[in-house]
């Protein structure tokens, strides 16, 4: 009977969840996979027993783990840059497929990650990097491979939803707000990136370069947060029959000279409520997806929170492993077609 070794970089809530369920559901995802997946190490920063794992399991060397010859896929939600751009690099050089969901490095590596996991015939999956349980990055990058897709706008954070759909709802506080979204696991470890919009930012950048075939980094990404946003805002807003979402924009635009370049933009929208975008509320996201021939599609669900997360990364998982197992490979997308980016700063 064949095993995968699976390496967990980080016990988080969504690295957490992600134990809770491959051990749970052992069996079932072993029939579905046919091998069984086995949890070889969890890298964390400090070991100690009180982590709801066997101690055994723990590990505050990552790079060791990554390179076990017992290791077949990684799975990456510690989060940050480095050293977790180095770790992938080093699990896909050494033939691991990788699973993360780490938007801030994917928003700048996407296509230095790719090309080596297209170069090594490996996988690189990352469903969990952009809202949560919503499946949008597969569908973009393999549903609608054949269309061509116009514009994407989202809301794409959970946490800055959850505190301008109470300040709309309530009018309440914000710094209470922003406090519960972190006591429920949907804030970032520092809420800046929350509010400030870099969260969104980098989901945008992932979002633009899978679905028009580019590279947009979060730098190219306009960005504004909520923390400017008041109560009495929201109430204005609702006189005229409208809300205030942040939004996550990312569309093809043809420039002075004809040429057709990608904009990416986050910020605060007056939204009107005939919208469907201005009925999601709580740290719930949604994406709505124009393109050609399609027309316009909506995700909706989790975008948020440990467990939601989770399904994505477990997805990604049990594809990668049938992969593995199989044979086969996820999306190449190591042929961007480098449409020239342009954000609305340049317009
Ligand atoms: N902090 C993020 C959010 C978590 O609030 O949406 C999910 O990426």
């Amino acid at each position: 009977e064949r095993t995968l070794g699976i390496a967990v970089l980080g016990l988080g809530n969504v690295g957490s969840e992600v134990v809770r369920l491959l051990t749970a559901h052992a069996d079932e995802l072993q029939a579905r996979v046919g091998a069984r997946l086995e949890i070889k190490g969890i890298a964390v920063r400090n070991v100690s027993p009180d982590r709801g794992v066997p101690v055994e399991l723990l590990t505050d060397d990552p790079a060791a783990l990554v390179s076990r010859d017992d290791v077949d896929i990684v799975v990456e939600v510690f989060g940050g840059i480095e050293p977790v751009r180095t770790l992938i690099l080093n699990a896909l050089n050494s033939g691991k497929s990788v699973v993360t969901a780490n938007k801030a490095l994917l928003a700048d590596y996407t296509g230095e990650l790719a090309a080596v996991a297209d170069a090594a015939d490996l996988d690189l999956y990352f469903e969990a990097a952009v809202a949560g349980a919503i499946p949008v990055v597969r569908p973009l990058m393999q549903s609608l491979a054949g269309d061509r897709v116009k514009r994407v706008v989202g809301i794409v954070n959970g946490t800055t939803n959850f505190i301008l759909s109470a300040m709309g709802e309530t009018g309440a506080d914000y710094a209470e707000t922003l406090a519960e979204a972190s006591r429920l696991g949907y804030a970032e470890a520092d809420p800046t990136a929350d509010v400030e919009g870099f969260d969104a930012a980098a989901k945008a950048a992932i979002l633009a370069s899978i679905a028009f075939h580019t590279r947009v980094t979060a730098s190219d990404v306009y960005r504004e947060g909520i923390s400017e946003i008041s109560a009495e805002d929201l109430a204005s807003a609702a006189d005229l029959d409208c809300t205030i979402k942040l939004l996550a924009i990312c569309e093809r635009v043809t420039d002075d000279t004809g040429r057709e370049r990608v904009s990416a933009r986050v910020y605060p929208a007056l939204l009107p409520n005939v919208h469907p975008l201005s009925a999601v509320n709580g740290a719930f996201n949604a994406v709505v997806v124009e393109a050609e021939a399609a027309g316009r599609l909506m995700f909706y669900g989790q975008g948020a929170g440990g467990a939601p997360t989770a399904s994505a990364v477990l997805g990604d998982l049990v594809s990668a492993a049938r992969n593995k197992v199989h044979g086969g490979k996820g999306p190449d997308e190591s042929t961007y077609a480098k449409l020239p980016v342009m954000s609305i700063g340049d317009t």
